[in-house]
């Protein structure tokens, strides 16, 4: 017998009593407010996916003993909708990320889920909640799909119960400025073998304590090195960009390859799908080491060094302490004000002016309000 997937055409809506004020958008701060309504849509391995319900945004009732308070069953995503200047709200690449949801839930046993259906409901919830997407350029609307094990069982096998929900949280910049990394070769954030691919919330938490230290020395997030030779891997964040001449000479953008230590972002993919579009440089993902680094700015050869995610957007890299050392990363050597090197801001200009739809694009993809 095949089971129920989730299916769009049954999404009842419930509209909320108690709609909130909007913010000023000028105060939003990342992740701290959201909307008036949220998606959920709850499974049993027995009847399948339930049709999804959007109902106004509230506390969860869970099972004390549900697989996700006892054993992490939980992953979730990062995507955004965009408000045009023409006023209508278009998502980015949410394809993708429903595509890596769907991956990573496969990783911990939890249900599949048919994506397109998916993407239909988080449209509604969008369209719901409409009137929360920003309208300055650099705001935009963050959706965070979670999905969990909710079946109350302690035996450790997986979870036959599952609730997948969406919510929105209007979200500003999250690092309106550059930012400094502390490379960090003594913890790892994920290891070959491990789960770094997968957007597990199991990946962040151990994470925790060793971006607060680094936080309490000043620092605004990790730079993950990994093995005896400090592969250079990702922020934790953000995935990690660089762009230098190369030992060879060559000018070159270089990021970690999806070697199943890093989190393949759509960010990531995007800018380097703009990049190699221009075919002006190199642009490799290959493993590159923090004494390949170092090298670099001791011979003038490194140029830029950015982070790039979707919570991030990007952000250039001013400063690395590395083994002590605090190494200056080049922002833009003409303008010691500059928050973006150049070519940094070439990429996000170029990327936000398709995410703002002002660039006409096939990863954009508009809502539709019929209302
Ligand atoms: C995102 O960029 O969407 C993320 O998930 C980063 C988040 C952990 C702040």
């Amino acid at each position: 017998m095949t089971r129920p997937n989730i299916d769009a055409s049954k999404l009842t809506t419930t509209l909320t009593q108690t709609p909130k004020e909007l913010l000023d958008e000028k105060e939003l701060k990342f992740g701290k407010y959201f909307t008036d309504h949220m998606l959920c849509i709850k499974y049993t391995e027995e009847n399948g996916w339930e049709a999804p319900e959007i109902k106004p945004y509230g506390p969860l009732a869970i099972d004390p003993a549900a697989f996700v308070l006892n054993y992490s069953v939980e992953t979730f995503e990062g995507t955004k909708a965009y408000r045009a200047a023409d006023g209508t709200i278009n998502l980015f690449r949410p394809d993708m990320n429903l595509k890596r949801l769907q991956r990573s839930a496969h990783r911990i046993m939890l249900p599949e889920f048919d994506e397109e259906q998916l993407l239909e409901c988080i449209k509604e919830l969008v369209k719901v909640d409409q009137r929360f997407v920003p309208k300055e350029h650099g705001y935009s609307m963050y959706i965070r799909p979670n999905f969990i094990g909710t079946e109350p069982n302690l035996n450790l096998q997986y979870s036959r119960e599952a609730l997948l929900y969406v919510y929105l949280s209007p979200v500003g910049p999250y690092f309106p400025r550059t930012v400094k990394l502390f490379a960090n070769a003594k913890e790892a954030r994920a290891w070959p073998g491990g789960v770094g691919n997968f957007k597990l919330g199991g990946n962040y938490a151990p994470a925790m304590r060793p971006a607060m230290e680094v936080v309490s020395k000043g620092y605004d997030q990790i730079l993950w090195l990994l093995g005896d030779d400090h592969y250079v891997t990702e922020v934790g964040t953000m995935n990690f960009f660089i762009f230098w001449v190369n030992s060879e000479g060559e000018k070159e953008l270089v990021t970690a390859p999806l070697d199943g230590i890093i989190l393949p972002g759509v960010t990531r993919d995007s800018l380097l799908s703009l990049a190699r579009q221009w075919g002006e440089f190199k642009v490799s993902e290959r493993k590159v080491t923090m004494p390949e680094v170092v090298a670099a700015l001791e011979e003038g050869r490194m140029l830029e060094a950015f982070g790039a995610g979707t919570a991030c957007v990007i952000c250039s890299v001013s400063e690395v302490l590395y083994e002590g050392r605090q190494l200056a990363i080049p922002v833009d050597p003409a303008n010691p004000d500059a928050v973006f090197g150049p070519m940094t801001k070439r990429l996000r200009d170029e990327l936000l002016d398709i995410q703002y739809a002002k660039t006409p694009s096939p990863w954009t993809i508009p809502i539709q309000d019929n209302n």
